[in-house]
């Protein structure tokens, strides 16, 4: 691959190293090259046997990406992409646009480099990303709503400063040092099945797809991507990038609305499947992922884990089968919010209304029936104005932790034969589960 630089271009969205009417595909040779050039300033992270596997009845082994120094896999492509400058370029300095690891890796490696970086990141950007960007140096700007917005001021400050534009999943040096997770994966664990790749933009794929089936062409090679954001799915079938909606998903890592042409063109004659991946068994894989392995994984990170969870590949049963964890960086509330999304998807977090009697020692009671059986109230409150029929009696909401499905069936059986009115949530039936759109805040309207 040959040293780039971004030239002045009348259209501003012009990038000559992304460019769609001349899509690029990397090689081997460019992913193998990449991993020498970076390996002095990229951890070798390891990769492990899951205790999860006899539940699922898969070897399943994670890379642990998400121990890189910025906790994401995005250090790789980045810092072979600011190796790959020229001396000239790398004066003038980089600009990027993303939602977070890759301005995070860029922002690390050119302050080791010493590069001078700008990142432009959406106001929906985690914040833990953003303060990160700041913390290494960079000259962090906050423009738009979406990425698409980003993307646009970072493309006219290249043109308007000259700086280098570095496209963070369809840069081909990006997608080369993001291939360099497939070469250690097939190092560590050679006797794979099938690699599992989170999918955003469609780099890591790429990068991930072009080592390992170059040496190991049986090897299956999915993408998992949140259905919040199908964007590889869809342009796989309508064979381009076309921009999706993207809707609020806790995979903020994969909202990238149109994936790469240089991506795309990489990934066509390599993927054996893609799969998209329900927002709730997100959740539940941070949970398990948490409660398991003891992995803080964000949203995007955890997307093979859910697919494995969710019955989505029951082909690769009795098979030996690597999930990349690619980024660990979830802003604690979110993680807060999954964990408690996940326990809801688990049926460990159940809430009800029930009324009860309001005389001295109705509540008590309800209280006493409900630790009778183990299960612990985590909230509950009393309704008195809005509740129609006997005077003397409250309505009362809570949300009880259990053990589990069979756990609150116990709990719901007791309540519906001790008392006459109560509503238990469809949420503890995932057969009646609603698109993931509800919050917790639920339990108590
Ligand atoms: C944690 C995480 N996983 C996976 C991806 C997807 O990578 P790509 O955009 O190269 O498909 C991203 C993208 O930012 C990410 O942050």
């Amino acid at each position: 691959m040959e040293q780039y630089e971004i030239r002045r271009n009348s259209t501003v969205e012009f990038d000559p190293m992304c460019d769609k009417s001349n899509p690029q595909k990397i090689s081997f040779e460019d992913v193998s090259a990449a991993a020498f050039r970076i390996q002095s300033g990229i951890i070798k992270t390891p990769c492990v046997k899951s205790h999860m596997s006899s539940k699922y009845g898969m070897d399943i082994y994670l890379k642990n990406d998400f121990l890189q120094n910025t906790g994401s896999f995005k250090e790789r492509g980045a810092r072979n992409a600011l190796l790959l400058l020229s001396p000239e370029a790398k004066e003038r300095g980089v600009i990027s646009a993303s939602l977070g690891n890759h301005s995070q890796g860029l922002s690390y490696h050119a302050k080791q480099l010493k590069i001078p970086t700008t990142v432009v990141m959406p106001n929906v950007a985690p914040i833990m990303k953003i303060e990160k960007c700041k913390s290494f140096g960079a000259n962090v700007i906050i423009h738009g709503h979406d990425m698409k917005e980003a993307k646009h001021h970072a493309m006219t400050l290249s043109k308007e400063k000259n700086l280098t534009y570095i496209n963070g999943y369809d840069h081909p040096h990006i997608m080369a040092g993001q291939g360099t997770v497939g070469l250690e994966i097939l190092e560590q664990v050679p006797d794979i099945d099938a690699v599992l790749v989170p999918v955003g933009g469609g780099g890591l794929l790429a990068g991930v797809a072009t080592a390992v089936k170059h040496l190991k062409p049986h090897v299956l090679v999915y993408g998992a991507e949140t259905e919040k954001c199908p964007s590889m799915e869809v342009a796989l079938a309508k064979d381009e990038p076309v921009n999706v909606e993207i809707r609020s998903t806790l995979a903020d890592g994969l909202a990238v609305p149109t994936v790469g042409y240089n991506a795309l063109a990489t990934i066509k004659p390599l993927i054996d499947r893609m799969i998209t991946v329900h927002e709730d068994w997100i959740a539940r894989a941070i949970l398990r992922l948490v409660e398991q392995e003891k992995f803080v994984v964000e949203g995007g990170g955890a997307v093979c884990v859910a697919a494995i969870m969710a019955g989505l590949v029951p082909e690769l049963a009795g098979k030996k089968v690597v999930c990349i964890l690619s980024g660990g960086n979830i802003d604690t509330t979110i993680l807060g919010r999954c964990l408690e999304r996940g326990l809801a998807a688990e049926q460990r977090l159940v809430k009800f209304k029930v009324t009860v009697s309001d005389r001295p020692g109705g509540i008590a009671e309800l209280c006493k029936l409900i630790a009778s059986i183990g299960v612990s109230i985590k909230d509950i409150i009393q309704e008195r104005a809005w509740v129609y029929g006997d005077i003397f009696s409250v309505r009362v909401k809570a949300v009880c932790e259990t053990r589990g499905p069979e756990h609150t069936n116990e709990l719901r059986s007791m309540i519906t034969n001790s008392y006459r009115e109560w509503y238990f949530s469809r949420e503890c039936d995932l057969s009646h589960r609603r698109p993931s759109t509800d919050s917790l805040d639920d339990v108590i309207h």
